[in-house]
């Protein structure tokens, strides 16, 4: 194999294709009139693990594996990658410790002197990722490589700037991206830390159109005392950016309960409030979040289906679940992707909406996100659309500007 070559496999058979190619590429040296097929929506790919790809996805490591299938399915078109792109959309749930460009981390740790796993922006993806975590805990570890470099004010602004233009860039037109100013301490005290970020956003929103909101987190493994801090640190700086509370980190055995003072004063004065639960541990936790902290919105909520009593709780006071599938997976909260609630629970009435969770650990856009719903779990265009609204209509924003939201965004998938 030349230099610069992959060796992939379709259908079992081995095909080389250059380093950077597509899924179409492959399938195209394999049999060009199965790649004409697979354009035109007669014939689907998955992956190694069954996860559907599109045509456009890159081909990724040497060894990967696809299986192209024709299908004699009649019915809509598949919606593409490139479609849901160009899509009008809004996220909710999406870290900014985990939204770094590879090439912006190589960079600040060379300013900053810091050593990375790996020294191309390609390699440290691949060290980053958070594929084949066994758990919650395990997939949270990789977020010490990439706070590491996030230690400055400088670095800060940057990053929330780029992953707004990011964002933008696969048509996002709002997004509240969370953090926890309590993780860059003590380099940095809580203002500075808080500042930082919110000017990268404001600058990336008034450059792109793209609205932003700030989340703050507090952390489930560190004391009450610190998310009490922090929600204080998040209420003076409501006017200014900041549009939420949440708790983040190791679900199991670290109650949310233990943190209601700091959710207390949040809602208190007037920041919407969110809770991971559902996702590392069980339905009580859920139930914690909602009845001990009062979260109107949950984090992931995956295992909410578990409690049948708490499930029509969710539905009854339209409680906005922040469903990220990808990252489901890689911390093992489901076993694979068919077996994800997303789709019962939609069709159940719980107010879903999709989300990347981090889109460098995770590997994933919030086009891929929509794209998986479609593909893997059979969403249609009208589902899909109505997700999109959900996440429009659940945004921590004053009701105003919620509907000013929900607006654009009907009418521009209208056009469509
Ligand atoms: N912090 C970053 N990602 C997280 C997740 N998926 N769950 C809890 N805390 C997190
Ligand atoms: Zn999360």
């Amino acid at each position: 194999m030349r230099s610069g070559e992959l060796r992939v496999f379709v259908n079992e058979k081995p095909v080389s294709v250059t380093r950077g190619a597509t899924v179409r590429d492959a399938v195209e040296v394999f049999d060009r009139e199965l790649a004409g097929l697979l354009v035109s929506g007669a014939a689907h790919a998955t992956d190694g693990v069954g996860r559907p790809v599109d045509a456009s996805d890159p081909v990724g490591e040497g060894g990967a594996i696809f299986r192209v299938v024709v299908t004699a399915r009649q019915g809509p078109p598949r919606l593409s990658k490139d479609l849901l792109r160009r899509w009008p959309k809004a996220e909710l749930h999406v870290h900014l410790d985990g939204c770094l460009r590879p090439q912006t981390m190589l960079d600040l740790a060379r300013s900053q002197g810091i050593r990375l796993p790996a020294d191309t922006p390609e390699a440290l993806a691949r060290a980053l990722s958070v594929q084949g975590s066994r758990s919650l805990e395990e997939y949270l570890a990789k977020y010490e490589i990439t706070l590491s470099v996030m230690q400055t004010a400088q670095a800060l602004e940057r990053i929330a700037y780029e992953f707004v233009v990011d964002a933008a860039a696969e048509n996002v037109r709002y997004v509240e991206v969370r953090y926890s100013p309590a993780l860059h301490r003590p380099a940095l005290t809580l203002t500075e830390a808080v500042e930082a970020p919110l000017r990268g956003l404001g600058r990336a929103a008034a450059e792109t159109g793209t609205k932003t909101g700030l989340v703050v987190c507090g952390i489930r493994t560190l004391p009450p005392s610190v998310s009490l801090e922090l929600a204080r640190v998040a209420v003076d700086y409501k006017d200014a950016g900041v549009v939420g509370f949440d708790l983040a980190g190791a679900e199991r055995g670290h109650p949310a309960r233990e943190h209601r003072a700091a959710f207390e004063y949040a809602a208190r004065h007037g920041l919407g409030c969110t809770c991971h639960a559902g996702e590392g541990d069980g339905p009580d936790s859920i139930h914690q979040a909602l009845h001990d902290c009062g979260a109107q919105r949950i984090g992931h909520g995956t295992r909410l289906g578990e409690d049948a009593g708490l499930l029509e709780a969710v539905v009854e006071r339209k409680i906005p679940l922040e469903m990220c599938l990808i990252s489901n997976l890689h911390t093992r909260t489901v076993a694979s992707l068919a077996e994800h609630p997303f789709k019962r629970y939609l069709e159940r009435g719980v107010r879903v909406t999709l989300n990347t969770d981090s889109r460098l650990m995770d590997g994933v856009s919030l086009t891929d996100e929509y794209f998986h719903a479609h593909a893997g779990l059979g969403l249609g265009k009208e589902a899909l659309a109505g997700v999109v609204l959900n996440a429009c209509e659940s945004a921590f924003l004053p009701e105003y500007e919620k509907v000013a939201l929900v607006a654009r965004v009907q009418s521009e998938l209208e056009a469509l």
